[in-house]
């Protein structure tokens, strides 16, 4: 394992995902955790990340020195690099004016630094800084400088530490990889034995263990996460995972079934549909208040849940598809040991009186992409594993006011036309670019059904009857979002077979309004 030492919001996540491309699996830590709290997870390397302090500043978060003298392969980047120089003696000052972007990195004459072996004498790095290390520590050399920093970078291999000013980590550092390969192989030592066959095997070896022999379930959704969860139980403890999967009638077109036939043909877990349709057509009578629907979907979700929990025996385990990012954004296990956080996690979810299950989180360090590999590797279908993101309360928030039998027909149908054709576009868009969700990609695209009527003719028919929606937005987080720009063909015929195969609609119209202002859903 590398450790990755976090000194600022979001600087550790990118250099682990690096680490882990390079298929080393690296975790990250906060940059101010105790030497003995580190060691006792055994790291093989540790690399501290770049962060918005200055060493100086009486808030700046401080490397624990002993791990500087621990003799583990140590490498650091920019506010990393100057808390070694800063931890053992060395010093740090403000420069002039910085340094940012690109900039000309030339090798000390005769270097020998492991580090930057096999790069070229002169080359490009990326750099981000004001403060600057001025003199290095005793036993420290200077290994390459830029025209602003005498010090960009430093080591002293006897110590076993390496420290740059510039940023490896990022695609605009020439040779920034090959000095991630030399730490990670040449002077850490490590093999690249982390790739997704063995994570599985890991991560089943884990998850038989940590159960033996008790009962665990799941709440599945047929979402990515609890898929991936429910396929890996298949493969560590089969029939003794519970998947309950709580039809609450507001899914997609045809999505109840092909759930039921992934988990019940292909993966050997005790699959329990639960029926719940009527109850959530009644507690939605009426209701038209965006919240308030939110509010009714999720309260039953769980009462219907633990209704069935309760009359299986013997569970002890409640599985939960968390994955990193949930952990590092909010910062739960950051300081804290796992005691606290399940305990901030139990509080999320309501458990009825007297009921009390361990929480499993299978997923809870792996990024949204390696889930989805791990999917792959466990042999779940593409179309789930690539499924698009989709709301807990489903189309009961796509429908605008109030929800009945009618109007969900109406949407389901016309959202089916809307992601056939979008999902070929995607794929013809896959075929000529190679990738899933190229830039010029839907990313997520539906029908939305409003509360209004119009005027229409079809043959020698006057219609009054209803619009459709359609919206398709380009994103990467789902924080911002633009309309996708999609071609005109490719609207025409959405607009030609909804109007024409989904009986009371009369009109399409397509949503262009990018989040902000607007948000991606319209309730
Ligand atoms: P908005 O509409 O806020 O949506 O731009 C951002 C992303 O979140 C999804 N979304 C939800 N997901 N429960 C969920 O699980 C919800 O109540 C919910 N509301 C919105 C939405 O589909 C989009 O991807």
């Amino acid at each position: 394992t590398v450790a990755v030492l976090d000194f600022g919001a979001q600087y550790g996540q990118l250099i682990a995902r690096r680490i882990r491309d390079l298929h080393v699996y690296s975790e990250i830590l906060p940059g101010t955790i105790s030497a003995d709290e580190l060691f006792q997870r055994k790291p093989d390397a540790i690399v501290l990340s770049g962060g918005p302090a200055s060493v100086y500043e009486p808030e700046a978060p401080h490397i624990d020195p002993a791990i500087l003298h621990a003799n583990i392969p140590l490498l650091g980047f920019c506010y990393g690099h100057q808390s070694i120089a800063d931890a053992l003696g060395g010093s740090v000052a403000h420069t002039e004016k910085g340094e940012y972007g690109a900039a000309r990195l030339i090798k000390a004459a005769h270097c020998e630094s492991a580090l930057l072996a096999d790069t070229p004498h002169e080359q490009t790095v990326w750099m981000s800084h004001r403060d600057s290390v001025q003199h290095v520590p005793e036993g420290f050399s200077v290994t390459a400088s830029t025209d602003i920093c005498p010090v960009a970078a430093m080591e002293n291999a006897s110590m076993n530490i390496y420290a740059t000013q510039f940023h490896p980590e990022v695609a605009h550092t020439e040779f920034g990889t090959q000095m991630l390969k030399n730490f990670l192989f040449n002077i850490a030592k490590l093999t690249p034995a982390w790739n997704m066959d063995n994570i599985v095997e890991t991560l089943c070896a884990q998850m038989k263990q940590h159960v033996g022999n008790d009962r665990v379930i799941l709440a599945l959704s047929g979402g990515v996460d609890s898929s991936v969860v429910a396929a890996l139980g298949a493969r560590a403890i089969g029939k003794q995972m519970t998947c309950v999967f709580i039809n609450h009638g507001l899914l997609r077109k045809n999505e109840p079934e092909e759930v039921e036939a992934v988990f019940t043909q292909q993966f050997d877990v005790d699959f329990i549909h639960v029926h719940a349709e009527d109850r959530y057509a009644e507690l939605l009578k009426d209701v038209v208040d965006p919240e308030e629907k939110r509010k009714r979907i999720g309260t039953q979700f769980w009462k219907e849940f633990f209704n069935v929990a309760q009359q299986l025996e013997g569970v002890r385990y409640l599985a939960q598809g968390t994955i990193y990012p949930d952990i590092i954004e909010s910062g739960a296990r950051k300081t804290q040991g796992s005691a606290s956080t399940i305990k901030s996690h139990h509080n999320l979810i309501p458990f009825p009186d007297g009921v009390h299950f361990d929480l499993i989180e299978p997923l809870d360090h792996f990024f949204k992409d390696e889930v989805r590999k791990l999917g792959l590797a466990l042999g779940l279908p593409e179309h789930i594993v690539y499924r698009q993101p989709f709301p807990g309360p489903g189309l009961a928030i796509r429908i605008i006011g109030a929800v009945d039998a009618e109007k969900l027909a109406i949407l389901k149908n016309a959202d089916a036309i809307v992601r056939e054709e979008l999902d070929a576009y995607n794929k013809r868009l896959y075929e000529e670019t190679g990738e899933h969700n190229s830039q010029h990609a839907a990313w997520q695209y539906f029908a939305v059904l409003p509360d209004v009527k119009s005027v229409g003719v079809m043959g020698d028919e006057r219609t009054y009857a209803r619009p459709i929606i359609v919206r398709a937005v380009e994103s990467s987080d789902a924080m911002t979002a633009d309309w996708a720009r999609l071609p005109y063909d490719v609207l025409a015929r959405i607009s030609g077979r909804i109007v024409a195969e989904v009986p009371g609609v009369n009109r399409v119209a397509y949503d262009i309004t990018s989040k902000p202002p607007a948000t991606i859903e319209w309730e």
